[in-house]
């Protein structure tokens, strides 16, 4: 199980990061204008900063391209990995276009140049079964987007999951869109393998009250607290 952080907020980076907890950053322009953020490529630079500050595991970081079309797309997917020059770099290109073309060959090509690519905003098992097909290193099943078409985000998931184990495709699913506490088990029971967790819900899935109920026994017990 590996929990991925799905926010641009260089505070809670810093906070998560130094805790150990994390394999992985998402970003999406979405995530970056909630952050603030008006040069992507600065933001990024000081992810990957702090991210050699904790860790020297070069974990994912996803970055997406801000185009539609596929000739730009792979532009920037190079630019931003020469820029960022971090062996973590993880370009995030959309499974469609806004005319509803699939980007299964920009995917392929920059796998062929042996760039990482997390295949994002996929709905449905074959989307994400064709990108891993073309060489997506990630595919990003967005589990709330799933269910607001009506489908079933777990089962998108299981059939994913299925897809890849069977023919053993060097692909791992994340799974974002993640809008509630209990989305992030439902996801790994369902065989994600890694789940891209908004910062908010990390205290919540950390918090049990009989822990807290606990240390308060033991400090109590030490003559440290008082009734
Ligand atoms: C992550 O990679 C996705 O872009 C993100 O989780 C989407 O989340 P949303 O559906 O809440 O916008």
């Amino acid at each position: 199980m590996k929990p991925f952080l799905d926010t641009a907020d260089l505070k809670e980076i810093d906070r998560w990061l130094k805790t150990g907890l994390l394999d992985g950053i998402t970003t999406n322009p979405t995530i970056l204008k909630n952050a603030g953020v008006t040069e992507p490529m600065t933001a990024w630079k000081q992810i990957v900063e702090l991210i050699r500050k904790y860790t020297p595991i070069p974990i994912s970081l996803s970055v997406e391209v801000f185009s539609d079309s596929p000739d730009e797309m792979l532009k920037q997917a190079k630019s931003f990995v020469n820029e960022l020059d971090y062996e973590g770099t993880t370009i995030k290109i959309p499974i469609l276009g806004t005319d509803g073309t699939d980007r299964l060959a920009v995917i392929r090509e920059l796998a062929q140049q042996e760039i990482a690519v997390n295949c994002t905003a996929c709905i449905t098992w074959f989307q994400a079964f064709a990108a891993a097909k073309a060489g997506a290193k990630y595919v990003s099943l967005l589990y709330r987007r799933i269910m607001d078409t009506g489908l079933d985000g777990s089962a998108e998931i299981r059939k994913t999951r299925e897809l890849i184990d069977q023919y053993r495709l060097p692909s791992e699913i994340i799974v974002g869109s993640i809008r509630k506490k209990n989305d992030v088990l439902r996801a790994y029971e369902a065989g994600a393998h890694i789940v891209t967790i908004p910062t908010k819900f990390l205290p919540e899935l950390l918090m049990n009250k009989m822990s807290v109920k606990t240390q308060k026994q033991f400090l109590k017990d030490a003559g440290v607290l008082k009734e």
